[in-house]
């Protein structure tokens, strides 16, 4: 890669806009909302607005249930909303990523609706009905989202797949119908002034028609049957065809969102030289927290795990794709609270994420809140939590006799919801993100962690947020480097050199609150500072001696 592509070289904000700002006084963030926040956004140097969808949706997996692609969400607004937000973005030189649930609809779509009606409505195979066995679902898949993957519909006396949530029923893309229809839908947008593509859940397209039984969990009828519907070779064909038909022509960039992914399939989908995706986010790259992939069973964090997988695909899409570059989204709890130190060094460890995370090769995206340093909401009741996947497990949890008192810390630290309470800007009521009580509450510390303390304040997360895609714009070692990394097994330290032609980078950050030195590799004893989180670093004789938390990145141009 010797020329970057535009996106190579930006910055990401993405929006989950219920909880981003709320324009007229009814608790839910909306369009309006977003249109009077894009100075704050372009202030940060963001070059590309993603935002989490806003369509007409039961609302039932957080607006991942679309009901109608074309239709704005009465409650985030109007189609003329979203045009001045479109026009708001590009005329501050910005451009504007939607996302694009590709694998399921919701189940009051239109289509599904149709489907429901007969076998012989030509939507019935726009979904995947099939007849149960023995008396049972066709086959022993678990939903994502807990229970049985397979849901009963007497009237037709079949079964349809949801990966998901019931209420999302998947998408059979082996109709040539669907893949027309999903063609109509994103040049709709495109016609509309849309830049790219979020892809979600896309890996999982194509699933193997004969659904086989597989492996159940420990205590449960059910297995993941991940080996027979993720990342199937077929999913590189409909990639193809995307891009081919409607991508390419149109100038549009896509992002894809995937899980269970190995290092050839990565490449498969990401190489340039194959157009099929321009970047990837290996979704599973933050299960180092965890138990395998039960998000509410955690680990403390695992440092070596995760230079490990930060580094394995660091080198594995060097040359050969491109990554998003993410310490949080909405499908995750606060990066902060999960792998910082909140209580002792919330603003030291924030800043010190941002520094770890965005010196890698990737583009950056920054999920709304990170960038001020929010925390997990740390809600006093369990009827504060609205995720369908959070309610799910909690009964699940419930059920197998386990107490409120546990959940209520589980869903805390570990829920989806801990990155969806609405964005705290200011200390005034409901965090000055609604005149009204929002849909859900705001974090309990918002008077203490909000943006407009930070705006003014120099030694704020917010103003490092700055500084930081200011300075690590256009540097070549950034965008083309190679990446290696150094004291690999160290619990504490995460350090790397990015590599480039006439310049080197050095970032390195102490991952604890104790104090650390390091000697620094030969070559950088005449490195200059690039960033900081705790001012001025202390070297001597080529040793840096840490503060807790504290983050350094280096530079040397040679
Ligand atoms: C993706 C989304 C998540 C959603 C799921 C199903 O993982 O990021 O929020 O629940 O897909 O659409
Ligand atoms: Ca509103």
């Amino acid at each position: 890669m010797d020329k970057a592509k535009w996106w190579q070289d930006a910055a990401v904000y993405q929006i989950y806009p219920r909880s981003f700002f709320d324009s007229n006084g009814d608790g839910i963030g909306d369009l309006k909302g977003i249109t009077a926040k894009l100075d704050y956004i372009k202030s940060l140097g963001i070059d590309i607005i993603w935002s989490c969808p806003f369509f007409v949706s039961p609302w039932a997996d957080g607006g991942y249930d679309v009901a109608d692609y074309r239709s704005i969400a009465p409650e985030f607004g109007t189609m003329e909303d979203f045009d001045e937000m479109i026009a708001g973005i590009h005329a501050r030189g910005m451009r504007f990523m939607m996302d694009f649930v590709g694998n399921h609809t919701s189940d009051e779509h239109a289509w599904f609706q149709e489907a429901l009606k007969s076998k012989d409505s030509p939507y019935h195979s726009y979904y995947t009905f099939r007849p149960g066995r023995d008396g049972k679902e066709p086959s022993n898949w678990a939903s994502i989202f807990g229970g049985s993957a397979w849901e009963y519909v007497p009237e037709l006396d079949e079964y349809y797949l949801h990966l998901f949530a019931k209420k999302q029923p998947d998408l059979n893309w082996e109709d040539p119908a669907v893949v027309q229809e999903v063609f109509d839908i994103l040049n709709f947008w495109a016609d509309k002034g849309v830049d790219g593509y979020r892809l979600d859940a896309i890996n999982y397209l194509y699933k193997e028609p004969d659904f086989p039984d597989v492996e159940p969990m420990p205590g449960s009828p059910y297995g993941f049957a991940t080996e027979h519907y993720a990342n199937k070779p077929k999913v590189h064909e409909h990639f193809r065809t995307l891009h081919d038909k409607v991508m390419a022509p149109r100038g549009l960039t896509t992002v894809a969102e995937v899980a269970y992914l190995d290092e050839e399939t990565a490449r498969g989908y990401a190489d340039p030289a194959r157009g099929e995706l321009d970047a990837l986010y290996p979704f599973d790259l933050l299960n180092v927290d965890q138990e395998g992939y039960d998000k509410f069973s955690p680990l403390p964090l695992d440092l070596p795990s995760l230079k490990r997988a930060l580094s394995h695909w660091q080198s594995v899409m060097h040359d050969h794709g491109w990554l998003a570059l993410f310490i949080g989204n909405h499908d995750q709890p606060r990066a902060l609270s999960r792998f910082g130190d909140e209580e002792h060094y919330p603003v030291r460890s924030a800043k010190l994420l941002a520094n770890a995370m965005y010196f890698l090769q990737g583009t950056p995206y920054i999920y709304q809140g990170d960038e001020i340093g929010m925390t997990n909401p740390h809600y006093a009741s369990l009827s504060q939590f609205k995720d369908v996947e959070a309610l799910n497990a909690l009964r699940e949890g419930l059920d197998r006799g386990d107490s409120e008192e546990r959940w209520l810390k589980l869903l805390n630290d570990r829920s989806r919801d801990g990155g969806r309470a609405p964005f705290s800007w200011s200390a005034d009521e409901y965090a000055g993100f609604s005149t009204t009580k929002p849909w859900m509450d705001p974090c309990t510390n918002y008077k203490d962690i909000n943006a407009a303390i930070e705006e003014d304040d120099p030694d704020s997360v917010l103003n490092f947020y700055r500084r930081l895609l200011k300075v690590r714009k256009g540097l070549p070692a950034v965008i083309y480097g190679s990446t290696e990394f150094l004291e690999m097994d160290d619990p504490e330290l995460m350090v790397y050199i990015r590599r480039a032609e006439g310049q080197e980078l050095i970032s390195i950050n102490n991952f604890s609150g104790s104090e650390r030195s390091y000697r620094l590799p030969a070559g950088y004893e005449t490195a200059e500072l690039l960033i900081s989180n705790c001012g001025d670093p202390i070297i001597k004789d080529g040793v840096i001696d840490l503060r807790p938390w504290e983050a350094v990145t280096l530079i040397v141009n040679c």
